[in-house]
């Protein structure tokens, strides 16, 4: 069994054997500063010195390296391979924020099979996924990264991307191991500024922060990697209270920290190490287990030992932890990969499920006069335009540095609508600065019967360290759809981007607008398929779209204040408001409208009172809720249910969600959905540091609908 296996193993290395295990370096690039040395970390596999290995891609290159590790150093202990296969390897599954807008954890799952399979077989054992940072900055590009601003929805995610990942045994070829990052808290940046200052109160990161990783450690995810931001002061991977007190023990997560890349050396950045020395001190002492790229775990951990500065017993804890990976994943019996047996390619069925998953993520977020879904039969012309309506540049950030590109929107419209004339038109460039195409693309509108204007943000400003302070369209692309819209056809928008746009500035001047965001490798195809009705949007938006970026944070699970705004009442003053700005979003969290319409009737409760003991023994409340499909068409609808806690002992949230079901009805198809509340769901975590979960008496009110402005409302209360 693992246990005596490392037990044994511990017993044989050195200590510079056992802080070899904890080393990780780059291969063949940088995902960070400084850059990455197949030098170093030959030589160091070769003496027995090194753990792991990221950015190391391809089942021969890796199997080389392998081999030197199992062949020629002395005991022999494979490496583990990582990379950061976020949505994909060869085939690219649109951006985790879309996949959030699915409402759907299937969505992600999927992805995470098809990417575990084809990570595999080229010799990748552990990803650097799912990334579960709750936030509320669409300024941050890491947004795109994540499933956006609610905490229940990222838990539901993570489960299912760490299912996806590792499935039942993480040894099998088709499996790899997942990591829950960053913990914790970095989606509270200040001001939206990658690797920036948080602070945050005990309740807040027990309510909003900690559940997706609570959730992903009971689902099985083996490692976890550390946040480069402070938390409360403390840096994250020096913070023995989330690293130790809450993960470790608490959760009793037995698998690795590892650090994100020189996050250990940059403590000294942060001011809180004096050299390399302090800083490997207090990330091995706080819980850190793998030190990625930076060295001083190595260079320093012997010092540290010797003068008591670091127990022996953290040292082989830390190394016991990195074992067991390694035993989880099989590497010990089969440290290699059959070359013959890697995918090199997308295959047709993997391709499939990208469209399928890129069609469920999208969001109708309005279509006047129903001008969508486009009709195949009588649309004679069309015109295709903007920086993006032919461009293969729409995967998203973090793709596999060789992933095929995206299949673009025109040639999917083209093969989708084959009797339809369709002029493309570029109107400005993809830097959306030169303008000297727009009267092309306005000519192309005129002469056409509705024209499709595909804008947005490339993935290059999206993602780690792409973070912008304003949020309009990049360059003079509102330029293209004021001149576009002004031919009076019907416009419809698809908007590309890896986070939350400002479109006031034009929402009103166009038709339709589908939120496609970065869509991946089927990219064309899918766009095609909503934008004709073979598949009918359904997608959610699982952030808030601001008007303003002045308006920001902006996000609908905020807490009360005790002057809240009435919209009602816009000129009464001392209230939280703007003075120049009405109150609101521009489209809220939970939004998204389909082809057909559906009508929700109100909630249901199966008890109008329960106990809080009950609650606190296990007992549940059932809330059902009918649905029907009122359109003429099939189509999918979310339901959402949020709970809302009126007098509580800490101030609430005005709402939060508590269950979501996507379902599909077929034109006046009706059915009873149901969901079950119990003490997870009516309770919140107080601010004691030691961490108290409380169900509390009183009233709770319960909202379901299709979107987070829903109203009709039940109440619950608890004795
Ligand atoms: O996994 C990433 C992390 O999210 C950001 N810094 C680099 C790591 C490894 O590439």
């Amino acid at each position: 069994d693992h246990q005596s296996r490392i037990e044994e193993l511990l017993g044989q290395m050195t200590v510079d054997e056992k802080l070899g295990q904890l080393q990780q370096l780059a291969w063949a690039w940088g995902t960070g500063p400084g850059g990455a040395d197949t030098e170093q970390a030959e030589a160091a596999a070769r003496k027995g010195l090194l753990g792991s290995v990221l950015n190391i891609v391809g089942a021969e290159t890796s199997n080389a390296l392998q081999r030197i590790a199992v062949e020629e150093s002395r005991l022999g202990i494979p490496l583990v391979f990582g990379l950061d296969v976020i949505h994909g390897y060869h085939t690219t599954f649109p951006i985790p924020l879309a996949q959030a807008a699915a409402f759907d954890p299937a969505v992600t799952e999927k992805d995470a099979e098809v990417s575990a399979r084809e990570a595999r077989s080229n010799g990748t054992h552990w990803t650097f996924s799912p990334m579960m940072d709750v936030t509320r900055e669409p300024r941050w590009g890491r947004i795109a990264e994540s499933i956006g601003e609610d905490p229940y929805l990222t838990a539901g995610y993570a489960v299912a991307k760490v299912r996806g990942y590792q499935g039942a045994d993480l040894s099998a070829p088709d499996r790899i191991a997942a990591c829950a990052k960053h913990f914790v808290a970095y989606g509270g940046a200040e001001g939206g500024r990658d690797y920036n200052t948080v602070d945050v109160s005990e309740q807040r990161l027990r309510n909003l922060y900690l559940p997706p990783f609570r959730a992903a450690v009971d689902a099985g995810a083996v490692t976890v990697m550390a946040a480069f931001n402070t938390i409360s002061g403390v840096p994250a991977h020096a913070n023995p209270h989330t690293l130790t007190d809450i993960l470790k023990e608490e959760w009793g997560f037995d698998g690795v920290v590892v650090s994100d890349w020189t996050g250990v050396q940059e403590l000294i950045a942060h001011g809180n190490a004096a050299n390399e020395a302090e800083a490997a001190r207090r990330s091995l002492t706080a819980g850190v287990d793998m030190e990625m790229v930076s060295t001083t775990f190595v260079d320093h951990g012997r010092d540290l030992l010797a003068s008591g500065a670091l127990s022996q017993e953290r040292l082989d804890d830390a190394v016991a932890r990195v074992l067991r990976l390694k035993l989880r994943l099989g590497l010990f019996e089969s440290p290699y990969v059959e070359e013959s047996a890697a995918l090199t390619a997308p295959t047709p069925e993997a391709r499939a499920a990208a469209r399928e998953v890129a069609g469920r993520c999208m969001v109708l977020l309005k279509n006047d006069n129903n001008v969508l879904p486009l009709d195949a039969q009588a649309l004679r012309s069309l015109a295709v335009a903007g920086p993006f309506a032919d461009s293969g540049d729409l995967l998203g950030t973090w793709t596999l540095p060789g992933a095929p590109a995206a299949v673009p929107v025109l040639a999917g419209l083209r093969a989708a609508l084959p009797d339809t004339d369709i002029r493309h038109a570029v109107g400005v460039s993809s830097d959306g600065f030169d303008t000297g195409g727009i009267p092309e693309a306005v000519a192309a509108a005129e002469a056409a019967d509705a024209v499709v204007l595909v804008v947005g943000e490339p993935p290059a400003i999206s993602g780690e360290a792409a973070v912008r302070s304003e949020l309009g369209l990049p360059g003079a692309q509102e330029e293209l759809i004021d001149a576009v819209a002004a031919a009076g056809k019907p416009c419809v928008v698809v908007l590309v981007g890896g986070r939350p746009l400002t479109i006031g500035g034009w929402a009103d001047k166009v038709s339709a607008i589908v939120m496609a965001w970065h869509p991946g490798i089927e990219a064309g195809p899918a766009v095609a398929d909503v934008l004709t009705g073979a598949v009918v949007p359904g997608g959610k938006l699982p952030v808030t779209f601001p008007r303003t970026v002045g308006q920001l944070p902006l996000y609908y699970n905020h807490e009360r204040t005790g002057r809240p705004s009435d919209p009602a009442a816009p000129d009464v003053k001392y209230v939280s408001k703007y003075l120049d700005l009405a109150d609101g979003p521009e489209f809220a969290f939970g939004h998204g409208l389909s082809y057909t319409t559906f009508s929700l009737g109100d909630p249901v409760l199966s008890r109008e009172r329960i106990g809080a003991e009950e609650l606190g023994a296990g007992a549940t409340v059932e809330v059902s809720v009918v649905i029907r499909n009122s359109g003429d068409r099939e189509g999918d609808e979310v339901v959402q249910l949020y709970v809302q806690d009126p007098a509580a002992s800490i101030a609430q949230p005005v709402r939060r969600l508590r269950g979501f079901r996507r379902i599909r009805l077929a034109a006046g198809e009706e059915r009873e959905v149901r969901f079950t509340l119990g003490a997870d769901d009516l309770g919140f975590w107080t601010n004691d540091p030691a961490g108290v979960f409380t169900v509390e008496p009183g009233e709770i009110h319960i909202h379901t609908g299709n979107s987070s402005q829903t109203r009709a409302r039940r109440t619950l209360l608890i004795t």
